[in-house]
């Protein structure tokens, strides 16, 4: 069996194939194996991919974010089901995009600033504060808030991105 296994490997289906390789895998020291996977590690915190990601988010932010700001500053009629929606999906993606300034990639296509990595404490009590007012606003819709409520809270929240983005964003 150990005899034929890169022939066997290379003939067999891709999941059979896999499964070989799990055996493969077990099969090999502890130190190489320990060395894959680094190199493993070291690809998934690739700053390029961190940083498209972060972006990635926060445009996210912007497509849900858009139109309850819009509507607060009475700039869009309200329309509660929209509203809600966005405030919805706004929640789910609230701590997302933090864990995507890693460590090195302060540099590159980015206009993070140093603060990020120099500020710590600062940087994560505007996360804080962001994720509160997001959390209040949760708490409003629960409790069947009025759109006055609604669109104040939408203000609070507002405020909280601008608080971190004129400390920590370069634009
Ligand atoms: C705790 C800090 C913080 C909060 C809160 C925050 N942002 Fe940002 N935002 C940043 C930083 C830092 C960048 C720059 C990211 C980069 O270029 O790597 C950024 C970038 C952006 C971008 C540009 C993304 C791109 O295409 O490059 C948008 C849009 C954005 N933020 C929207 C928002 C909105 C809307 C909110 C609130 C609902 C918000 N942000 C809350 C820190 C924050």
């Amino acid at each position: 069996m150990k005899g034929n296994f890169n022939r066997a490997a290379f003939i067999l289906p891709e999941k059979e194939n896999h499964n070989m390789k799990k055996l493969f895998l077990r099969s090999l020291p502890v130190a190489l194996l320990g060395a894959m996977m680094m190199t493993g590690t070291a690809q998934a915190v690739d700053p390029e991919d961190a940083i498209e990601y972060r972006q990635g988010v926060f445009k996210a932010f912007s497509w849900n974010f858009g139109p309850m700001a819009g509507m607060a500053q009475g700039e869009i009629p309200f329309n509660e089901e929209m509203f809600l929606e966005r405030a919805d999906q706004l929640a789910r993606l609230a701590d997302m995009p933090w864990q995507g300034f890693t460590e090195g990639s302060d540099l590159g296509e980015t206009d993070a600033m140093m603060e990020v990595w120099e500020d710590q404490e600062t940087w994560e009590q505007k996360i804080a504060d962001f994720e509160e007012e997001v959390s209040r606003m949760t708490a409003l819709i629960d409790e069947g808030a009025d759109e006055m409520q609604l669109r104040r809270q939408a203000g609070e929240i507002g405020q909280s991105c601008k608080a971190c983005h004129d400390s920590f964003r370069a634009d």
